[in-house]
């Protein structure tokens, strides 16, 4: 809560920037053009911004989480599938409740639903890619899916990137929306990744979720846990930095 003696400022630990990628990162060419290339500037946020929710609790649907049947129109998705499910935690390990995370990915084959993605790879008419669900009082969520597949991304000579997923993170007020990527463990594309690899090492692993038989489900998904941490030395590394 806020107090009168307290400035929206006080609520927010400094960002260990060490543990993140830069702006410019060479390797990764895109972000030649679109790194700034004049100091930002600090945008103050006024005290309704950081109270005011930005979405209603009943806009979350039955089937959102579920990207194995959000998107059937004659059938199942085609693919490995896989629970996805962590906990959404402050720098302090406390969980963070009734967070909105979206999650975007390409399919089984590498393939976004999107006209951008002209991949040569199949489009799967039972999968859209797209899910959202909401963290429980233990700042728990958990998403069915399909496995996504590694794809061309032009960035280099012969550049595909890791199989990953998308995922956006709204906090509990409208400017601290958060997106991050999880990788597989094991997956021998990372480090040929600049994307990746852009990650300073020591916070790389964050972004690795790990397999675990406890979120299996058996005879219908393998499990993999990716925790998400907010601030402090052990944050999740976000793309959005500001
Ligand atoms: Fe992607």
């Amino acid at each position: 809560m806020l107090t009168k003696t307290q400035g929206p400022t006080a609520l927010i630990t400094p960002r260990d920037w060490s543990s993140h990628p830069p702006y410019l990162y060479p390797g990764y060419k895109s972000t030649a053009r679109r790194a700034p290339t004049r100091p930002l500037i600090p945008l103050k946020a006024a005290l309704g911004e950081l109270n005011q929710p930005v979405y209603g609790h009943d806009s979350v649907g039955e089937l959102d989480h579920d990207l194995t049947r959000n998107a059937r129109k004659n059938g199942e998705p085609i693919g490995e599938r896989m629970v996805l499910a962590g906990r959404v935690l402050d720098e302090r390990g406390r969980p963070v409740r009734n967070t909105l995370i979206e999650l975007w990915q390409a399919n089984a084959c590498g393939r976004y639903v999107h006209k951008v993605d002209q991949h040569d790879a199949p489009l799967d008419p039972n999968f859209l890619g797209a899910g959202r669900c909401l963290t429980d009082d233990e700042g728990r969520y958990r998403f069915l899916t399909i496995k996504p597949g590694a794809y061309p991304w032009g960035n280099h000579r012969n550049a595909w990137r890791p199989q990953h997923i998308h995922l956006s993170l709204f906090g509990q007020h409208f400017a601290s929306r958060l997106v991050t990527q999880m990788y597989f463990p094991g997956d021998p594309l990372l480090r040929y990744d600049p994307i990746f690899q852009g990650t300073p090492e020591k916070a790389r692993g964050r972004l690795v979720a790990d397999f675990t038989l406890d979120l299996t489900e058996e005879g219908f998904a393998l499990g993999y846990q990716f925790d998400m941490v907010l601030r402090g030395a052990d944050e999740t590394h976000f793309e959005n930095r500001k």
